[in-house]
């Protein structure tokens, strides 16, 4: 059976991707777009399709990508600052994310694969707190700070820790604040902390997650002195959060940063708790290739082969990071599905499939980057 709809889905979808890798970022926004379009139909036509659940997991995923992508185009533009900046209305909402809402992120510790140490630092910092603050005579430190290489899960822990700790999230990017409101950073600082302590005065555990907080700090030509002001806001509200009684609060700000560097210390102290994300070694390699595996099993047609070889997956693939891991075997899996539109045969997915594709998708850590984590752990490590 030859699907012109498929085909025409997959067309776009490796445009996007080789244009994303290329670093064509309008192009490869503009093929995820239609890729999306293509897919969504698919999946609404075409019931019986055995790749309903891949075609669903890469809808999530491109969509995952194209609002990446926009983010930065956005802070690229700003950044760039030749243009006369339009200073956005002042009625942009904080998005806050109670324990209901159908946008807060389902994840929870028991889907990140391993990491135990981070979770262990989150459960002592966080978490305790939350569930017995009375034991907490002297209070608790408020800022907590990730940092780590990219695509090794940050972000995905912040996100399962507001579950774990059953706190109201409110969830921000650092680059959003500084481009979405130009001119308006500042007062978006104090709108996400005062809409924080509000919540947290209801007695209520709240987790501000500022994502990617080096991007605060960024310098936009466009906008003398804003970098300063939005800084010395922040850290007066970080200061804030201590006074008046605020110390019981169960108000919480973590960040994270694959950039802890960019950070000054002024800054960095207010974040009294650094937690180090590191690389997967090798045996969180081979857990996650099981996992990514199980999960392409659970969600479709296609099953792995006997002959794969977790610990020499796991050996080939030093300083790939779990995001590396991942791409590797949803990359896999289109091989599969690839031919299985040519031959309309579904066939299993074999060692040599990886190897394959690890020939193509190359570790986007190196032994440079980790050491300079290593060197800013040396003055900046807590605990
Ligand atoms: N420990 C893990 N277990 C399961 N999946 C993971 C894990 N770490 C990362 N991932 C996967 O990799 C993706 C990227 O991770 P994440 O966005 O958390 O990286 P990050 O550390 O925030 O990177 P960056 O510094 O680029 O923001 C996640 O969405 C998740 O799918
Ligand atoms: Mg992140």
């Amino acid at each position: 059976m030859y699907d012109p709809l498929e085909e025409r889905a997959r067309l776009y979808a490796k445009r996007a991707v080789m244009a994303d890798r290329a670093g064509n970022y309008d192009e490869a926004l503009d093929n995820y777009k239609r890729a999306i379009e293509l897919f969504q139909h698919i999946v609404r036509l075409r019931a019986d399709t055995p790749f309903r659940g891949v075609y669903t997991d890469l809808i999530n995923k491109y969509s995952v990508r194209i609002r990446q992508l926009e983010r930065m185009a956005q802070a690229l533009s700003s950044a760039g600052g030749r243009e006369v900046q339009v200073v956005q209305s002042n009625d942009v909402n904080v998005e806050v994310l109670d324990l209901d809402s159908p946008n807060r992120p389902k994840v929870t510790f028991n889907d990140v694969v391993g990491l135990n140490e981070v979770k262990r630092s989150l459960k002592r910092s966080v978490i305790y707190p939350i569930k017995a603050p009375d034991l907490y005579a002297l209070g608790w430190p408020k800022g907590v700070m990730l940092y780590g290489p990219p695509g090794c899960g940050k972000t995905f822990i912040a996100a399962a820790l507001a579950n774990e700790a059953g706190a109201v999230l409110i969830k921000v990017s650092g680059a959003d604040i500084m481009s979405k409101w130009l001119g308006e950073a500042e007062k978006n600082v104090a709108r996400i902390f005062r809409k924080a302590r509000e919540v947290a005065s209801e007695g209520r555990p709240v987790i501000v997650f500022i994502d990617e907080v080096d991007g605060l700090l960024r310098i936009y030509s466009s906008e003398v002195g804003g970098e300063a002001r939005v800084k010395n806001q922040f850290l007066t509200e970080m200061d804030g959060l201590y006074d008046k009684g605020g110390g019981r609060q169960l108000l919480f700000i973590v960040g994270a940063t694959n950039k802890p560097w960019l950070l000054d210390v002024g800054f960095i102290r207010r974040f009294q708790k650094r937690i180090y994300v590191p690389p997967p070694d090798k045996e969180l390699r081979t857990e996650l290739f099981k996992h990514f595996i199980k999960k392409v099993e659970e969600g479709g047609a296609v099953k792995a082969g006997g002959n794969i070889n977790y610990d020499k997956l796991a050996e080939l693939t030093e300083n790939y990071s779990s995001h590396d891991i991942e791409v590797v075997v949803m990359e896999t899996l289109n091989r599969v599905i690839e031919e299985y539109f040519e031959s309309n045969r579904v066939r299993e997915i074999t060692m040599e499939d990886f190897e394959e594709t690890l020939k193509e998708i190359k570790p986007s850590i190196d032994e440079i980057l980790i050491s300079k984590y290593r060197e800013w752990a040396k003055n900046y490590a807590s605990e």
